[in-house]
Parts: structure tokens; sequence; C-alpha cells
């Protein structure tokens, strides 16, 4: 898909402020650190969202839209142990709202450090998905950081755990941001779930 506009339209501190029109959307969840927001710069081919370092960066429901067409939706990360408890409950419960509530998410993408074994706050969050009957897709992110032979085994150990808990290991992509791997695929799938009505 030829991205041919993309700009930031608004940030939203609940999901009953996000935008009224009825664009399909697609948003980005995981961890924070995990590389949400830099997966959103490179599908969009520009830098449209803030990344950091630092954990904690994005705070709010950010909204992008994408060919005047669609939205990316760049989420805050969860399982930041360096906030206040009371700020931790209302992210979670602001991610909660959005994606069990919000009618134009065509598809959430969960994102997963590819480095990383199952963490405990991720399984617990697609166990949520799922008892709350809300389909994901995950991405693995930072590739770049790993041999081919490395990633594989990964992907591997990471499907294996996930079929603890599974029928089936989810439709996944593999990405860098970093190195731009992935972004085809990616928004092919998003170009595809576009065309469904
Ligand atoms: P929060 O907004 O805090 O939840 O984080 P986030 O998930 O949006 O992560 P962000 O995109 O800000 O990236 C976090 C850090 O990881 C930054 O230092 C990025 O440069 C780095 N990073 C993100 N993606 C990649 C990648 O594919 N490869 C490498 N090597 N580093 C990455
Ligand atoms: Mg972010």
């Amino acid at each position: 898909m030829l991205i041919k506009s993309a700009k930031f339209s608004l940030s939203s501190p609940t999901v009953t402020l996000c935008p009224q029109s009825q664009l399909p959307e697609y948003a980005f969840i995981g961890r924070s650190n995990v590389g949400k927001s830099s997966l959103i710069n490179m599908l969009a081919g520009t830098t449209i969202a803030h990344t950091s370092s630092t954990p904690g960066k994005t705070r709010l429901i950010n909204y992008f839209l994408i060919n005047q067409e669609w939205h990316l939706v760049d989420l805050p990360g969860y399982g930041w142990a360096k906030v206040r408890k009371t700020e931790r409950e209302n992210f979670g419960k602001m991610i909660e709202e959005y994606i069990s509530q919000r009618q134009q998410l065509r598809c959430l993408f969960v994102l997963i450090d590819i480095r990383l074994e199952m963490q405990a706050i991720d399984r617990q969050f697609m166990e949520w998905l799922g008892e709350n009957d809300i389909p994901f897709v995950i991405i693995f992110t930072k590739a770049d950081k790993l041999s081919k032979a490395q990633a594989s085994e990964k992907l591997a150990t990471y499907q294996l755990a996930m079929l603890e808990n599974w029928e089936e290991m989810p439709m996944y992509f593999v990405s860098s941001s970093a190195k731009q791997t992935g972004k085809e695929e990616i928004l092919a799938y998003i170009d595809t779930l576009n065309q469904l009505q």
C-alpha cells in the first residue's frame, strides 16, 4: 500500500473523546518501550509519533490519519512500573475501554519484544482479550537485535508458550523499525482489512 499522506489528528484521554468519524482504525498496544510509536512511524513512513528510550512516553490515545482514509492509533504502554498505582489504573481503564468499546477498531496489534520470554503481563493481557472475544494480531518487534537463527528460535519458543493457553498461534508479523522490516507485510494486511466492509 502506498502512503500518500500521514498526519497527526488528535490525542484523547478517553474513548468518548476519540474521533466521531467512521474511518477504520488500527491500534498498537504492548508493554512500555516495546516499540509501538516507532512502528507507527515506520508504517507511516514519517516521524509522526513521539518515541523515547524512557518508558511511558505515550500517555494518551493518539490518532494519525493516513491517506485521508484510515487511522493508526498509538496507545500508552502497559506494565510500566514507575508510575503511581492510581495513574497505572487510569491507563488500564483507558486502554480497556478503548479496546472493548471502539467500533471503528478493525484490528488490534499486540506488540511483543522478540528477544524476551513470554512476560506475565503480556500473557494476562492476551488472556483478557480472549475472555472478551477481542481478536488480535501479534507483531514481534526489534528483530534487528537478533540474528535470523536466534529470531527463529525465539519465535518457536514463544509459539510453544502461546499454545499452553491458546488452541492455535494467533497470526503474527516480525518487524524491525530500525531496519524497516515487516512494513510492507503489515501495510498489505491493513489494506486487506480496509477493503472489507
Ligand atoms: P511507550 O510510549 O513508552 O509505551 O513506548 P513505545 O512502545 O511507544 O516505544 P518507542 O517506539 O518509543 O520505542 C522505545 C525505544 O525502543 C526507543 O529507544 C526506540 O528507538 C527503540 N526501538 C523501537 N523499535 C525498535 C526496533 O525495531 N529496533 C531497535 N533496535 N530499537 C527500537
Ligand atoms: Mg509510545
